[in-house]
């Protein structure tokens, strides 16, 4: 089974709304829950880790989220700066080189600079080392953005190396385009809903993982499983029922709520089944709540299974 303790970052991809910074937190913390330090790295994103660890809202500075946990909300244009001036270390390097007119006549033209600059913090970050010689975050979590712009995110590196003149900003995405591509390093877990569409995108966006990127896949993350609520029998005696009739009677309205579960939790089961024989990858099953899920207590509840 792929383990996400032992690597360094972790790219959680999927499909907008299938519930990525959801996993994303719950990884956050199980990992922490072992003893690593996690940073969450979210993109410019709609801010839910605050409901999902109670703590004050996360904007574009790393905040400590809870015990061993801490997170940020990168905005591009912040990032860009702050990332040339982690790496120039001299602030007045950073206006000198990228503000020199020739860096910025070509920064406008490469493709997925903006990307760049949230997946190059981010990736900044496995760089760090506190005072001890100790690497700041043992983990960081990249929460990205959905899939089609997320697969984009993904191929930023590699565009970033091929077009890119040498020089700081090439050099960092090669070497963070190494630890992408090394198994040992970096993981992608995949996140999906057990629904037909979703599940489709999930197959491409996997294909295109494995095959174009070559990036190490680490998890495929099912989210919104429903509870199986009825036997085999209880499933057969419920099929026998029409889904759609209507009556002015409890009971029968009852059963026929019944058989409309029975229904969707067996689209259900063919859905995983499809993904799960598209993808052969390690998976996880996260089971549908039934209450908000960006709660501490839910996220609580989701970690138990990484
Ligand atoms: N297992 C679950 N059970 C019930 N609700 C869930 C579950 N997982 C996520 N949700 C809810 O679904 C919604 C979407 O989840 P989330 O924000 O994590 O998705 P996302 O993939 O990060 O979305 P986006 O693409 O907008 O960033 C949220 O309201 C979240 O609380
Ligand atoms: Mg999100």
């Amino acid at each position: 089974m792929w383990k996400a303790d032992d690597r360094r970052f972790i790219f959680v991809t999927g499909k907008g709304g299938v519930g990525k910074t959801t996993v994303a937190a719950a990884l956050a913390r199980a990992l922490a829950g072992r003893g690593k330090r996690v940073l969450i790295s979210m993109c410019n994103a709609k801010e839910r880790i605050s409901a999902m660890f109670a703590c004050a809202p996360v904007g574009p500075e790393i905040v400590q989220v809870a015990e061993r946990i801490w997170a940020v909300n990168v905005i591009p244009e912040l990032a860009f700066q702050e990332y040339g001036r982690m790496v120039l270390k001299v602030p007045g390097l950073y206006r000198v080189v990228f503000q020199n007119k020739y860096v910025k006549s070509f920064l406008p033209a490469v493709p997925g600079l903006s990307d760049w600059a949230m997946l190059g913090k981010a990736w900044y970050h496995t760089t760090e080392r506190t005072e001890d010689g100790r690497h700041r975050f043992d983990v960081v979590l990249f929460d990205a953005p959905a899939t089609g712009h997320g697969l984009d995110m993904l191929r930023v590196p590699k565009v970033i190396v091929d077009v890119v003149p040498p020089g700081v900003l090439r050099r960092d995405a090669e070497t963070a385009w190494r630890m992408f591509k090394n198994p040992k390093e970096t993981g992608v877990v995949v996140v999906t809903l057990p629904e037909e569409l979703p599940v489709t995108e999930t197959l491409e966006l996997v294909e295109a993982i494995r095959g174009e990127l070559e990036m190490p896949l680490g998890m495929l993350a099912v989210n919104g499983v429903l509870p199986a609520l009825f036997s085999d029998s209880e499933r057969n005696a419920l099929r026998t029922i029409g889904i759609t009739a209507t009556s002015k009677n409890l009971a029968d309205d009852a059963v026929f709520a019944a058989a409309r579960r029975a229904v969707q939790e067996e689209l259900q089961v063919a859905n995983l089944a499809r993904v799960l024989a598209g993808t052969s990858m390690p998976h996880v099953v996260l089971p549908y709540l039934f209450e908000d899920a960006a709660t501490p207590r839910a996220i609580e509840a989701l970690s138990t299974h990484f």
